[in-house]
């Protein structure tokens, strides 16, 4: 059990997509669940000012986690919806729904019952903190604001931001940052590793090396 978290673009999931493949793990991302719970929240009517935490968990029944080729993917009525997760509207909400005591407890559920499936690389927030106090190893990613706000936009628009696109994503991200702080520090014994200057190759690479040194 290798447990990943950081802050918003940390290159978390990427990077433990990357770690699982090298290790011949599964990787289950937990942001993407709080994401799936918000999506299908999202496709049932009301303004999210108004939801409710039971009113998110009715709506989260249609989402399911499956095993696949070194992943465990987030499915909404038996499907892949990766653009909806990804999308804005799902982003600018996901924050209220991970707040939900109740939610929380339903994502760790669902990591949990992943990793009792077999070896797996983690990623979110609190995977070290909360879920996973016994991880075999635990990274703790972080990036400066800039270099996450242009990897976040390269992602999202496919290609180098504007002045003002880059601008606009660095202050979503911090804002994002502030409302998920809650749940967003590092374990004691977390390994620490910034990537504003490492390429995705070199931050799976370090991560793969520490995991082979205590596996
Ligand atoms: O990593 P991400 O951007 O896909 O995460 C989506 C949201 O879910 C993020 O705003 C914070 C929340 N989250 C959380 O609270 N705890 C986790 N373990 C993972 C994500």
């Amino acid at each position: 059990m290798i447990a990943i978290d950081g802050p918003a673009a940390s290159g978390k999931s990427s990077t433990a997509r990357a770690v699982a493949a090298a290790l011949g793990f599964r990787q289950a991302d937990s942001g993407a669940l709080y994401r799936a719970a918000t999506a299908a929240r999202l496709r049932v009517a009301g303004a999210p000012e108004s939801w409710t935490e039971d009113s998110v968990l009715d709506a989260a029944r249609v989402v399911s986690v499956r095993p696949a080729a070194g992943v465990f993917e987030a499915l909404i009525d038996g499907e892949v919806a990766d653009a909806e997760l990804r999308g804005a509207p799902v982003t600018a909400q996901v924050s209220r729904v991970a707040a939900m005591p109740g939610v929380r407890a339903w994502v760790n559920e669902r990591m949990r019952e992943c990793a009792a499936m077999g070896p797996i690389v983690v990623d979110g927030r609190d995977m070290g903190t909360v879920v996973f106090p016994g991880a075999t190893l635990k990274v703790w990613l972080v990036a400066s604001t800039a270099e996450r706000a242009r990897r976040r936009s390269a992602e999202l628009l496919g290609r180098m931001p504007s002045e003002e696109e880059h601008v606009l994503e660095a202050a979503q991200l911090e804002a994002r940052d502030a409302r998920d702080s809650r749940q967003s520090q590092p374990a004691a014994d977390a390994v620490r590793i910034d990537t504003t200057l490492l390429t995705p190759e070199e931050q799976a690479a370090r991560i793969v090396a520490l995991a082979r040194q205590r596996l």
